[in-house]
C-alpha cells in the first residue's frame, strides 16, 4: 500500500481532497459606529476598523463582489445606558447599516450580532442586579426583554439572520417568540449557543469598546473546562427554535465543534475570533509565519472540524486568495 500515490501531482491531491473552503462558507463581521466620519483603525486587530455607517453600502458591494457568505454587524452607539437600550432603537448604527447594505445589494446575506454589551455603560451582555451578598451579577430573565426588542429592530431593518451572543438561558425562545408576533417568522435566529469565556476576545472589546467595567463573563459563558455542557447547550437551543446553531471560538475548541456536528442536524457555524485573528497577524507581521498558507489552513480546520460556516475576519483576504 502506498498513499504517497495519491499526493504526487497537485490534480490528484485537488481530486481526493476531503473539505474545502469557499468564499461562500465565510462571514465578514463589521463594527459600524454611529460617531465616526472615517474609519478608525483598531489597534489589536490590524487590517480590521470601525465604519462610520456611510461605508455600508460600499462594503455591501465588496461583499458581494468577493462572493462571500454575507456579513456580521456589531453596532458602536452614541449613547450608552444601565440597560443598553440603545440597542433597541431603530435609527441606530446597526439598523441603519443593514438597510443601506440591502439597499446597495439586495441579495447579500445580513446577520445581525444580539447583544447588549456594546450598548450598555457597564459592559455586561445583560442588565445587572445586585446579589444577596452585595456582589452585582447579570440578571438573566430581566434581560430577555430587551434583547427581544433589539432583535425586532434588526428584524424591521431588513436582517436575513438574527444572531444572539448573549449566552442568557432561554433567550432563543423569546426572540423566536418576539420575531413571530412581530410578523417576522421568516426571519432565521444562528443561536451562538456554545459560547466560551474566552481569552481570545480581547482584541473585540476594543473593536466593540464593550470590555465589561468590572469582573468577567464567566456566569453567563462557559467554562473552557467543559465539553458535555456545549451539547446540552446546543440542545436547548434547538429546542428552543434555533435554525442554526454557533460553536465560538473555533481554533481552541474543534473537539467541541466536531462533538457539536454529530449532535446535531442544523447548519453549524464557527467564530474564529478576533484574538485567534490577532495571534496569527502578529506572528506573520514578526516574520515568523507565512500569513497566506496559515490562513488557508485554519480556515479547512475549522471546516475540517465540522462547521459548515466560519465567521472571520480573514474573509476578505481569504476569498481573495481562493481567486
Ligand atoms: C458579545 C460578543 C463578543 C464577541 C462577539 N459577540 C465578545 C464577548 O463575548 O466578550 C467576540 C468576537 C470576537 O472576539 O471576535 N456581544
Amino acid at each position: 500500500m502506498r498513499p504517497r500515490r495519491l499526493r504526487r501531482t497537485p490534480s490528484i491531491r485537488a481530486l481526493v481532497r476531503e473539505t474545502v473552503v469557499r468564499p461562500n462558507d465565510l462571514i465578514l463581521p463589521l463594527f459600524f459606529a454611529d460617531f465616526l466620519d472615517e474609519p478608525r483603525p483598531i489597534r489589536t486587530m490590524p487590517g480590521v476598523s470601525q465604519l462610520p455607517v456611510s461605508h455600508a453600502a460600499e462594503q455591501a458591494r465588496q461583499a458581494a463582489q468577493l462572493g462571500l457568505g454575507g456579513v456580521l454587524l456589531f453596532g458602536l452607539p452614541k449613547h450608552k445606558d444601565a440597560r443598553g437600550e440603545s440597542g433597541a432603537d431603530p435609527n441606530g448604527p446597526v439598523p441603519r447599516a443593514i438597510r443601506a447594505m440591502k439597499d446597495a445589494v439586495p441579495g447579500l446575506l445580513v446577520m445581525a450580532d444580539v447583544c447588549v454589551d456594546e450598548y450598555t455603560d457597564h459592559g455586561h451582555c445583560g442588565v445587572l442586579k445586585a446579589q444577596p451578598d452585595g456582589s452585582m451579577d447579570v440578571d438573566n430573565d430581566a434581560t430577555l426583554d430587551i434583547l427581544a426588542r433589539i432583535s425586532l429592530a434588526y428584524a424591521a431593518a431588513g436582517a436575513d439572520i438574527i444572531a444572539p451572543s448573549d449566552m442568557m438561558d432561554g433567550r432563543v425562545g423569546i426572540i423566536r417568540g418576539a420575531l413571530d408576533g412581530g410578523g417576522f417568522e421568516g426571519t432565521s435566529i444562528l443561536s451562538y449557543a456554545v459560547k466560551y469565556a474566552s481569552a481570545f476576545y480581547g482584541p473585540f472589546r476594543e473593536a466593540a469598546d464593550c470590555a465589561p467595567k468590572f469582573g468577567d463573563r464567566a456566569s453567563y459563558q462557559m467554562d473552557p473546562g467543559n465539553s458535555r455542557e456545549a451539547l446540552r447547550e446546543a440542545r436547548l437551543d434547538e429546542e428552543e427554535g434555533a435554525d442554526m446553531l454557533m460553536v465560538k471560538p473555533a481554533l481552541p475548541y474543534l473537539d467541541i465543534l466536531a462533538k457539536v456536528r454529530e449532535a446535531t442536524q442544523l447548519p453549524l457555524g464557527a467564530y474564529n475570533v478576533s484574538g485567534e485573528y490577532a495571534m496569527l497577524k502578529a506572528a506573520a507581521a514578526a516574520g515568523m509565519i507565512d500569513e497566506n498558507r496559515a490562513v488557508l489552513e485554519l480556515l479547512t480546520s475549522i471546516r475540517r472540524a465540522g462547521a459548515d460556516f466560519i465567521l472571520t475576519y480573514h474573509a476578505t483576504d481569504a476569498a481573495k486568495l481562493l481567486g
